[in-house]
């Protein structure tokens, strides 16, 4: 089997993270990492004890021969790192969010749509077993025509962040872009329509004592229209003491809920209202469920197939998209007002 050679520009939490999910994989081997910060250097060298390890990434892409290039780094560093790894021919497993705005999702756009190089981003609800399910029970026609969807995220803080980036707006994109981009993406996945306009209130509770990294955004509500009709909204705290996932969709003919591990399905007609028992119901572990593993193997699976260009300009353009939307959030919160996305 060939060696695939794989390069990581920022090992700080999440580009160790993908170390670990490409070992356990067995789909490559990484033989370089590069970050400036000496700190996760030494925690990446402990992972992938055979890697070179670069202080900067474009000497790491100067010196190594990569087939692989996975961008970890903070998303304001995103459009430079993925274009010069498609300048050398190399494939990308970028990070989510696209970029922190849309001049960057651009340029990422823009490099994609000219080069064979397979693009991918890692916006893993789609490759989590409980949405993927939730995906296929729609596309199979089991609730109709999607009207309304609804997530509720209730979680803690952000993990802290090397040189806190996070707080930086302009490093992150907010909040709303940062970490709702999987949520936005995943209300376009499951509408397969196109958000037409977006209305979010939005606050900030609590300080950075209490964990928020700066002055972010950490509680809000996101109404999002789509051009097919759909309605979605998003519930979103930061600062919940227990974790609550749950996703709800329902259609004309039926409703889809995805609480925590379990999705469960209640046809419409067949559906027993007195007792709210669903038609049917599928549990998974809670670390295929909302773990991310699968993303890795999805990029690899995808790498395969070629021509890539299509699958991967169709990627990097919902991605965009997840962008768009997260920045309009943000947009709405600061002017109180409808944000009209055409
Ligand atoms: N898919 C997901 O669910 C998910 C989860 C967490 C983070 N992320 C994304 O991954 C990216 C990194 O987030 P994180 O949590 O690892 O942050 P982090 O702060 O833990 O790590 C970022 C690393 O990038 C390094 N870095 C900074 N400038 C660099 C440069 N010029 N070259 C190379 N490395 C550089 C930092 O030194 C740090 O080690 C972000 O885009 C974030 O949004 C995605």
């Amino acid at each position: 089997m060939k060696d695939i050679r794989i390069g990581i520009a920022g090992v700080g939490g999440r580009g160790r993270r993908l170390s670990e999910a490409i070992r356990s994989s067995g789909t490559g081997r990484v033989v370089a990492f590069a970050d400036p910060e000496p700190r996760s250097r030494e925690a990446a060298a402990r992972l992938v004890e055979s890697a070179r390890p670069f202080d900067d990434w474009r000497e790491m892409l100067d010196s190594t021969e990569l087939d692989i290039l996975v961008v970890s780094a903070p998303q304001h560093l995103h459009a430079e790192m993925t274009e010069a790894g498609i300048q050398r021919g190399l494939d990308i497993y970028c990070e989510k969010p696209l970029a922190p705005n849309l001049h960057d999702c651009d340029r990422i756009v823009e490099a994609v749509r000219t080069s064979d190089s397979t693009f991918y981003v890692g916006l893993q609800m789609r490759t989590m077993p409980l949405y993927r399910k939730v995906h296929d029970l729609i596309e199979q026609g089991a609730i109709g025509q999607p009207r309304l969807v609804v997530y509720r995220e209730m979680r803690g803080p952000f993990l802290p962040k090397v040189e806190n980036w996070l707080a930086d707006e302009a490093k992150s994109g907010g909040a709303l872009v940062e970490k709702n981009c999987h949520h936005f993406d995943l209300f376009n996945w499951l509408t397969a329509s196109r958000a037409n306009r977006l209305f979010a209130l939005g606050g900030r509770a609590i300080t950075s004592g209490d964990g928020n990294p700066g002055t972010l955004l950490d509680h809000a509500l996101v109404l999002v229209e789509y051009a097919s009709d759909a309605q979605a909204c998003l519930e979103i705290c930061f600062f919940s003491p227990v974790p609550t996932h749950e996703l709800e969709v329902v259609g004309d003919m039926g409703r889809i809920v995805a609480s925590q591990k379990t999705v469960y399905y209640y046809p419409r007609r067949s559906a027993s209202p007195a007792d709210g028992n669903p038609g049917q119901s599928w549990t998974f572990p809670y670390a295929s469920a909302h773990g991310d593993d699968d993303a890795w193997a999805d990029f690899m699976n995808a790498r395969a197939i070629r021509p890539a260009r299509e699958q991967s300009l169709a990627r990097a353009l919902a991605a965009h998209e997840s962008v768009r939307l997260g920045l309009a959030a943000e947009e709405s919160v600061r002017s109180h007002s409808v944000v009209h996305l055409d």
